[in-house]
């Protein structure tokens, strides 16, 4: 990888700000400030190989704790420091979402609104029918009724003499979040705020004309791949499906009857996923212990490949087809993840959804000095989100003006993530199709199993 900047003045550790990602295969850990020009700059990055994690849920907080601590030591030698508070990315099946309004009549109605009276009104908001195991992850403004008009931008310096906040509420269960809480405590952090995955690799792909026009950001994970819809400048639509690319390297595993970090580096470097396509080239495994290699063709292999991506592709599309937003996504589909490096992805997701795809990279997102080119991979489009809140919460911290996240602000959900999820999952007959591939195997066990195995970086 390339290296250029050895030498900067040193930072002031109050200007800075922190994000984890607690990804299924690996974790990283960013901090980073904003420089004089305004832009986000990463100071140090650390991205390590992720224990414990399974389908996006902390599994062994053990193994999570070390995993993380590796990061942040890494991302710490880089910058010289490392925040203590940090903004932490959430996925998972147990997140689901719910509406809730709050209203307030102004004692002085021609007194331009302030920021207070609108982080007051939100605060109030907390108040959701919540289950005994769950709790508010995170409240975010879909839009303002003033004057009995619809406002989605922050109503703030507006005259009113009632205003309404619409808002999204993001709420996920105790225990699994816990779980997190215990990891990032252990190794001396605190958690500033979670944040939802889906929201946060969205953050850092799409540009406001994108999300003016209408997109839907499709992240493909290793064990996760998270769905975010937007639409007039507003999120719409939010899902997390509980598979990724791991299940490729998986089945690669089980067609080739080899290691799955073997299977890994196949489907890296031979893999495409439209089987007319590719090569007729042949890869040579070589034998264990003495025994022959064997020969497949990068065709035989590509149809292994073509399989499970469409079956992934599949499961995005009904999720993009429940939220009702399918005909109103006129800068298509903007596809990220480490997933979606698989060659060929793009070609099949436009052939499949009848949409042009483009693979969303967090490049121009932040700037990183020492190593220019990280981010030009789309694997850290969670990382990046997160990191941009977290400058967008430190400036608010700070005190200095913001404008409302817009890209947080949401208009429409019909159904709770969770209940959408369980649609999902009995549309697709995931354990069905597992069962398929796994043959008579226990796929229950090989299903928990599969996402919790280790890559090679
Ligand atoms: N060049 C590549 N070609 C194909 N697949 C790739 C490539 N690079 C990475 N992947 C796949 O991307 C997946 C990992 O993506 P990513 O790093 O975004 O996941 P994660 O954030 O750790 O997991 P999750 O978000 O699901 O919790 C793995 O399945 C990996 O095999
Ligand atoms: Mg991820």
């Amino acid at each position: 990888m390339e290296s250029t900047v050895t030498h900067r003045a040193p930072i002031d550790e109050r200007k800075a700000f922190s994000a984890i990602d607690i990804g299924t295969t690996k974790i990283v850990a960013l901090t980073g400030y904003r420089n004089e020009r305004g832009e986000i700059e990463v100071l140090g990055c650390g991205s390590v190989t992720s224990n414990g994690v399974t389908r996006g849920n902390v599994v062994n907080i053990e193994l999570v704790v070390q995993s993380i601590k590796t990061a942040v030591e890494k991302a710490h030698a880089e910058a010289g420091f490392f925040c203590k508070k940090v903004i932490v990315g959430v996925a998972g099946q147990h997140i689901r979402s719910a509406h809730n309004r709050n209203a307030v009549n102004r004692d002085k109605p021609s007194q331009a609104i302030t920021q207070k009276e609108i982080d007051n009104l939100k605060a109030e908001n907390r108040h959701v029918n919540l289950d005994i195991d769950e709790e508010i992850i995170d409240v975010i403004p879909q839009s303002y009724l003033i004057n009995s008009q619809h406002v989605t931008n922050t109503p703030v310096g507006m005259a009113a003499h009632r205003v309404e906040g619409n808002y999204h509420v993001v709420i996920g269960k105790t225990e699994a979040l816990k779980n997190i809480r215990t990891a990032i405590t252990r190794i001396g952090l605190e958690l500033q705020s979670f944040m939802l995955e889906p929201l946060a690799s969205a953050k850092s792909v799409t540009t406001p004309e994108e999300r003016e026009l209408g997109c839907a950001v499709i992240d493909i994970g290793g064990g996760t791949t998270d769905i975010a819809i937007y639409h007039d400048n507003t999120v719409k639509f939010t899902e997390v499906i509980p598979f990724g690319g791991n299940v490729i390297t998986y089945d690669i595993q089980e067609a080739f009857k080899m290691l799955f970090n073997e299977a890994e580096t196949m489907k890296i470097t031979h893999a495409h996923c439209i089987q007319d396509a590719a090569p007729n080239d042949i890869i040579t495994i070589p034998g264990v212990n003495g025994r022959a290699p064997r020969e497949y063709t990068m065709k035989t292999l590509a149809g292994i490949t073509q399989c499970r991506m469409e079956e992934i592709i599949d499961a995005a599309s009904y999720v993009i087809e429940t939220s009702g937003y399918k005909n109103h996504l006129g800068a298509g589909i903007i596809v990220t993840g480490g997933g979606s490096e698989l060659k060929d992805l793009p070609q099949l997701l436009s052939f499949k959804m009848r949409n042009e795809t483009k693979i969303g990279k967090p490049l121009h997102a932040v700037r990183y000095p020492h190593q220019p080119r990280t981010f030009n991979s789309p694997k850290y489009a969670t990382a990046v989100g997160l990191l941009m809140r977290a400058a967008e919460v430190h400036n608010y911290s700070a005190s200095e003006p913001i404008a409302a996240p817009e890209q947080e602000i949401i208009t429409a959900t019909k159904e709770t993530v969770e209940e959408k999820t369980k649609s999902v999952m009995k549309s697709f007959g995931i354990k069905g199709f597992l069962k398929g591939i796994i043959g008579n195997k226990n796929y229950d066990e090989e299903y928990a199993k599969q996402d919790t195995r280790i890559l090679v970086e």
